[in-house]
């Protein structure tokens, strides 16, 4: 490993589960009306749907933690949130001409299994009514080992979802407890047998590395685990430190933090390990066990990447159900309000409850293809026509460094991104996003790419 690389490239950028990243997004973008008549037009085009439905409650808060929620230990909340959720979805079925294909569903929070079984129920009941549920089709949910109980599980196994995926972090308990997270090893090894014995075709296991005080033999006894208990796949995240918008993060110290190249040597040590097991890499920081349908994605060139992560599936509209949940149109972002009360009360008045979007342009949606390239298969190629752009000849340019470094390759019209320079994807990324180099952000507001 380079350390020289690591001391240059390791710089705040986004992580890229959009473009343009959500910074760029402007509030007052669009009135409700215009979201969803962007909604209409791509389910006109494509009547298979992804939904997303985000339910924010924690009952502690994990103070390494970047995702929006919020902490309670009130249930008596659950019910009024789930009422807007309904209200919500009705606003997108009166923008949808027909009956949908529900081909990607996935629960995410916050934790999604604060919420009682029967409340779950009730919820999904009231959605999957109006929806075709495809014998293809991809439904996972967040589970926090702690809250998840087998009633859960059973739920939401008889609903018709068929993959788990367990945020298990770190296996080490004291390490957790250093982050304020609730969990023993003894959860996860048996939520993850009960998930199995229940029929579910997928387990996904959440790692982070790069936690304070974490070090390579809580990644070797992660590793462990994994070789232990066979996740079908292992969501492996750069812990992403971003105490300007994360108050909680300052809780521990920064001198605990492993940065640069010593972070980087935590993921090459999980990464090994996993390969070892038979593990693909499938993109940034994602790995599957052959047999999984991400795997199968990635050796077809069908792996699609969006809001809720790496998926085999790529449908046209993508809807967000909930507290800052974001939908997608191909054409068109929009992220809901973020605070609960908030968001409550502009659904309770009949509106989408957007505040904040953007619509692509057609340089947008060029550049945006060659980023989910990037992040999916590792490389992306161009026409001689768009060699021809601005936008095109600036990307190259910013691309000389990184070509030196042998981070990339790059032939007439093609760039393949070289083993080395799978470390540095975000950076690769970032010589493509035009927003980006036409008025960087003031103030921080990205993690480091490693
Ligand atoms: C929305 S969170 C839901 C996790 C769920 N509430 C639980 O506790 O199991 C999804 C995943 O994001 C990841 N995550 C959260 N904060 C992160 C951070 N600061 N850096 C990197 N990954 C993070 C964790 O791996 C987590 O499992």
């Amino acid at each position: 490993m380079n350390k020289d690389l690591f001391a240059r490239y390791d710089i705040p950028a986004p992580r890229y589960t959009s473009y343009p990243t959500v910074p760029y997004w402007k509030e007052d973008q669009f009135t409700p009306e215009d979201w969803g008549k962007y909604v209409r037009a791509a389910f006109s085009d494509d009547r298979d749907i992804s939904l997303y439905i985000h339910l924010p409650f924690c009952e502690s808060l994990c103070t390494y933690c970047g995702c929006n929620k919020h902490i309670t230990k009130n249930h008596k909340l659950e019910h009024p949130y789930i009422e807007a959720l309904l209200k919500e979805w009705r606003l997108y079925l009166d923008a949808m001409p027909g009956r949908p294909v529900l081909r990607e569903l996935h629960l995410g929070g916050g934790t999604p299994t604060f919420f009682r079984p029967e409340a779950l129920r009730f919820l999904l009941e009231n959605i999957l009514r109006d929806v075709t549920v495809p014998e293809t089709r991809d439904f996972g949910f967040e589970a926090h080992p702690w809250s998840a109980s087998e009633d859960h599980l059973k739920t939401l196994y008889e609903l018709g979802f068929r993959r788990i995926s367990i945020g298990v972090q770190d296996f080490d308990e004291e390490l957790m407890a250093l982050v304020n997270r609730k969990q023993t090893v003894e959860s996860v090894v048996r939520c993850t047998e009960q998930a199995r014995a229940i029929g579910y075709e997928s387990v996904n296991f959440d790692l982070i590395f790069g936690l304070p005080k974490q070090n390579i033999s809580h990644i070797r006894k992660n590793a462990e685990m994994v070789a232990q208990l066979r996740p079908d796949r292992i969501a492996f995240y750069s812990y992403a430190h971003v105490p300007w918008l994360k108050r909680s993060q300052c809780a521990y110290s920064e001198a605990d933090l492993p940065v640069g190249a010593a972070k980087r040597a935590l993921y090459e040590g999980g990464r090994s390990w996993f390969l070892s097991e038979s593990y693909e890499e499938i993109g940034m920081d994602h790995f599957a066990l052959p047999h999984d349908p991400l795997s199968k994605a990635l050796r077809e060139g069908a792996l699609h990447r969006n809001f809720m992560g790496y998926t085999p599936y790529k449908t046209r509209l993508m809807i967000g159900l909930g507290a800052s949940a974001i939908g997608d149109t191909w054409d068109a972002f929009a992220q809901n309000e973020k605070n609960v009360a908030q968001y409550q009360q502009r659904v309770q008045e009949g509106h989408f409850p957007v505040f904040k979007g953007h619509r692509l342009t057609a340089e947008d949606r060029r550049i945006r293809q060659h980023i989910l390239r990037l992040m999916t298969q590792f490389e992306t190629h161009w026409t001689p026509e768009e060699a021809q752009t601005d936008a095109m000849s600036a990307a190259l340019a910013r691309l000389e460094p990184l070509l030196a470094d042998g981070l990339v390759a790059i032939r007439p019209f093609h760039l393949q991104v070289s083993p080395e320079g799978r470390a540095f994807l975000r950076n690769i990324c970032l010589a493509f996003d035009a927003h980006y180099w036409r008025k960087q952000p003031d103030g921080q507001i990205f993690s480091k790419t490693v």
